[in-house]
């Protein structure tokens, strides 16, 4: 089949939009180009003014524009543009993990329906082609695990905190000036970002589509000197860590949650905005992979290497779901954690299988023991506003 030739609507200039139009500069073999760039409003004066437009449909309602790309930020908005896009029989490159991991049952089908694709690469990990790599070459049932840092803004600032002795509130000021954070940081902090990107690895991995709300994530914004210092004190770094695993009898767990590290571990040493996986297997034990996650270029790139895998005619084929299918999210596996409180108060929101540790000081207290992912999923929202930390230890899970 011949190479097909592009030309593609873009939605969105910011930060991933102008790194696109960068790094397709400089990749003058490709044979496809920008023609229009819808955006809200118009910030960056360096390109003509009759590239932008200002109406969504000036670009979807254009038959001469077979693709999409769309880099925006809003959830409801990629939606809208994406679904209308897939109707129209365009092509679309999005990275938008809110909108995707929200929507992907609905998007997935679209796509299938009419019979075109729809590519994320840089929804996932920036730069780090990981969802094309499980889809490809872990096209088979031997994957155990994926578990990464999915998300640099976090990881920065967990990287300033432990190498640089800066407080929480410089590092996240730095991280959102660099550009990797959200422009909700709690997207962030609070592992949103992260869950988002696990569920869409899940799907690749293992041929599930979860619903983000039915999944825990808990990030890194209640961390205190006292969790730096246990963690300083044993040796570990605190990583915001999204994992989803195999488990007996074709069951698969994920979940998101700062985790105690040990130096022997590859995302011991994933620092600053980079982000790292561990793909783990039957035969080939442990693979790492590793890149920036965040920032224009990189996240662009990956832009780039879907557009040019859409001039190649790529799709997903979702080959876990139709070949290696029926798993099933085990939400009762219990996992083992360390729980930091000051008030006692707090331990009537959680029910410990059973507990390995604890300590009683002056102003902090903390348990560590196994505590079931339903039980903390079901009052995942309360969790941020409690007067806690949480950190999983790294312990197999117990089911
Ligand atoms: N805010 C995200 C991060 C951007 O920090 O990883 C890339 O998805």
């Amino acid at each position: 089949m011949s190479r097909q030739k592009l030309n593609i609507g873009l939605f969105g200039f910011g930060v991933v939009g102008q790194g696109l139009y960068d790094v397709l500069e400089k990749s003058p073999a490709l044979d496809s180009r920008v023609s229009k760039i819808c955006v809200k409003r118009r910030i960056n004066r360096s390109l003509p003014d009759d590239m932008f437009c200002y109406d969504p449909d000036e670009i979807l309602e254009d038959e001469s524009i077979n693709t999409i790309v769309e880099v925006i930020d809003n959830a409801e908005d990629a939606c809208f543009i994406v679904k209308k896009a897939l109707q129209k029989g365009k092509n679309v490159v999005s990275a938008n993990k809110k909108m995707l991991a929200e929507h992907l049952s609905e998007m997935v089908a679209l796509a299938k329906e009419k019979n075109v694709s729809l590519l994320y690469e840089a929804s996932a990990c920036g730069s780090i082609p990981v969802i094309r790599n499980l889809e490809e070459y872990y096209d088979n049932d031997l994957l155990l695990s994926v578990t990464g840092i999915l998300n640099g803004s976090s990881n920065y600032i967990l990287s300033k905190i432990f190498d640089n002795h800066e407080s929480y509130s410089v590092a996240l000021k730095e991280a959102q000036e660099l550009g990797f954070a959200e422009s909700n940081p709690s997207f962030d902090v609070d592992g949103f970002d992260s869950l988002y990107k696990l569920i869409i690895l899940t799907l690749h991995s293992f041929g599930v589509i979860v619903s983000p709300g039915e999944v825990l994530n808990y990030g890194i914004s209640n961390i205190t000197e006292f969790d730096i210092n246990y963690a300083r004190e044993k040796g570990y770094k605190i990583k915001l860590v999204a994992q989803v695993e195999r488990l007996r009898d074709k069951k698969i767990a994920l979940f998101v949650l700062p985790r105690f590290v040990t130096r022997d571990k590859y995302i011991y040493s994933v620092e600053d905005e980079f982000n790292g996986v561990v793909i783990k297997g039957v035969a080939y034990d442990k693979q790492f992979m590793f890149g920036k996650g965040a920032g224009g270029h990189p996240t662009g790139s990956a832009v780039l290497s879907d557009i040019t895998a859409l001039g190649h005619h790529y799709r997903y084929e979702y080959k876990k779901a139709s070949y290696f299918g029926g798993f099933k999210y085990f939400k009762e596996a219990a996992i083992e954690l360390y729980l930091r409180y000051s008030n006692p108060q707090v331990l009537r929101n959680f029910e410990f299988k059973s507990v390995s540790e604890e300590y009683h000081g002056p102003k902090y207290h903390y348990k560590i023991g196994f505590i079931r992912l339903d039980k903390l999923i079901a009052i995942k929202d309360k969790l941020r506003d409690l007067d806690i930390f949480l950190a999983a230890t790294g312990k197999a899970l117990n089911y």
